[in-house]
């Protein structure tokens, strides 16, 4: 590697609001991965970053540095089209374990790499750990056939992608500089790019349970990474949906594989039908395959055998018992009336607390811990009947988890009309 650039330069630069130039950008990234560039350095370049903001072709240059500091995979040998998904995280967003194998149903294959759960939001690849025999490691050969024989893949991201990512996301993760839209828009990019997908979409959440909290920053971090992945020749599209309201009924990793099987059944909460299928519809446009419906697919029972075949490539058995948590408490509805809010943070945390997600990375997840809401917000409830059931092993966590809950939900008289938040608040193409 040439010495073209030193660190302090480039923060230097970045500090004072300049623009980086393209050698710029690539050195650091080139020497922050190889340990030239130290972390001390590059938390602040981060810093300033943040404060400073990055302009579109800096973002896509940083983008590109990224993704050329691993492989990239290439699936365009397969016999059909490929189309992946990135949700920026929620609450009880299962929406992965359902649409994968609809997708593959639908005949448009699915390469995802998932991650795991830290800090309130959970993981996919937590979720599907719950299913007994389920392994989420798979060489690029096995993901390859799996594609090939089943349609969809859902595994653990080998190291050898966007390795500069992962060293910056765990600093990132450490020095409050997690929230910098270039930041989060490079560090997705550059994975989904370096994935090999032929098209994506984009699942931006927006409310108190996700990274972005209004819709202005939620829209302007869907324009920019639409923008990358256009840049990279990857069609994407971008839904906006609603995270102030948890996804569902269940937040927890077998309570949500058991709710996507109820969706894959022809069941399931009415919000995790309606995300799903409006996903599947954009990644199968974005495939060229706009001629299925993925709802009739869904009905026909396409999908279950899709979702059956790709556990059991992966080692699971989709038939066996999920397990359960030891212990459960029932919060019960304080009074009658309409169920007007249900904040996604308290649930998420309340999960979080349980033994759902993990303190650092590294700990264990409890596969039964989670909590499970009875009623939704419009609906009517009655003093007394359950509407929270908390899960664990540990009875101790209960406390903790009930804390996180108070001042989490809100209801108003009977009859009290209750104006629902759209689900999809906007597409950008
Ligand atoms: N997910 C990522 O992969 N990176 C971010 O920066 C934020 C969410």
């Amino acid at each position: 590697m040439s010495a073209a650039h030193d660190a302090i330069e480039v923060i230097i630069a970045k500090r004072e609001g300049h623009e980086l130039t393209d050698s710029q950008i690539d050195w650091v990234i080139d020497a922050y991965t190889h340990g030239v560039v130290r972390d001390e350095q590059m938390s602040a370049l981060a810093m300033a970053i943040l404060l400073n903001g990055m302009n579109l072709r800096e973002i896509s240059r940083w983008t590109a540095a990224m993704i050329a500091s691993g492989e990239r995979m290439d699936f365009s040998g397969l016999s059909r089209p490929t189309s992946d998904k990135h949700s920026t995280g929620g609450v009880g967003d299962k929406i992965t374990l359902p649409l994968a194998p609809l997708v593959a149903a639908c005949g448009v294959a699915v390469p995802q790499l998932s991650g795991r759960g830290l800090g309130h939001t959970g993981g996919t690849l937590d979720k599907l750990e719950a299913i007994p025999g389920w392994r989420a490691a798979l060489s690029n050969e096995e993901m390859f056939a799996q594609l090939e024989d089943v349609g969809a893949v859902i595994c653990a991201a080998g190291t050898g992608l966007a390795p500069a990512d992962k060293k910056l996301y765990a600093l990132r993760d450490v020095t409050g500089t997690v929230e910098a839209i270039p930041l989060i828009a490079s560090s997705i990019m550059s994975k989904k790019i370096a994935e090999g997908t032929g098209s994506l979409v984009l699942d931006v959440k927006v409310g108190t349970g996700a990274f972005m909290k209004d819709l202005d920053r939620a829209t302007e971090l869907a324009r920019t990474m639409v923008g990358l992945g256009k840049d990279a020749g990857v069609h994407t599209v971008a839904l906006l949906t609603d995270m102030s309201t948890p996804l569902g009924l269940t937040a927890g990793n077998a309570l949500e594989v058991r709710e996507s099987v109820e969706v894959l059944a022809g069941g399931g909460p009415a919000d995790v039908v309606e995300l799903t299928v409006a996903l599947a519809r954009e990644m199968l446009a974005g495939a060229g395959r706009e001629d299925v419906d993925p709802a009739d697919v869904l009905a026909s029972g396409g999908a279950m055998d899709a979702w059956n075949a790709m556990i059991a490539a992966q080692g699971g058995d989709p038939h066996a018992a999920l397990p359960v948590a030891k212990e459960t408490h029932v919060v019960p509805a304080p009074t009658t009336g309409v169920l007007t809010r249900l904040d996604a943070m308290a649930v998420g945390l309340a999960a979080w607390r349980l033994g759902a997600g993990r303190a650092a990375l590294g700990d264990d997840v409890q596969a039964g811990a989670g909590v499970e809401w009875h009623a939704r917000p419009g609906d009517e409830i009655t003093a007394g009947a359950p509407l929270l059931t908390l899960h664990t092993d540990e009875p101790e966590r209960f406390e903790r988890a009930l804390a996180s809950l108070e001042g989490g939900y809100d209801i108003a008289p009977s009859g009290t009309a209750y104006e629902s938040t759209p689900l999809i608040h906007d597409r950008i193409s």
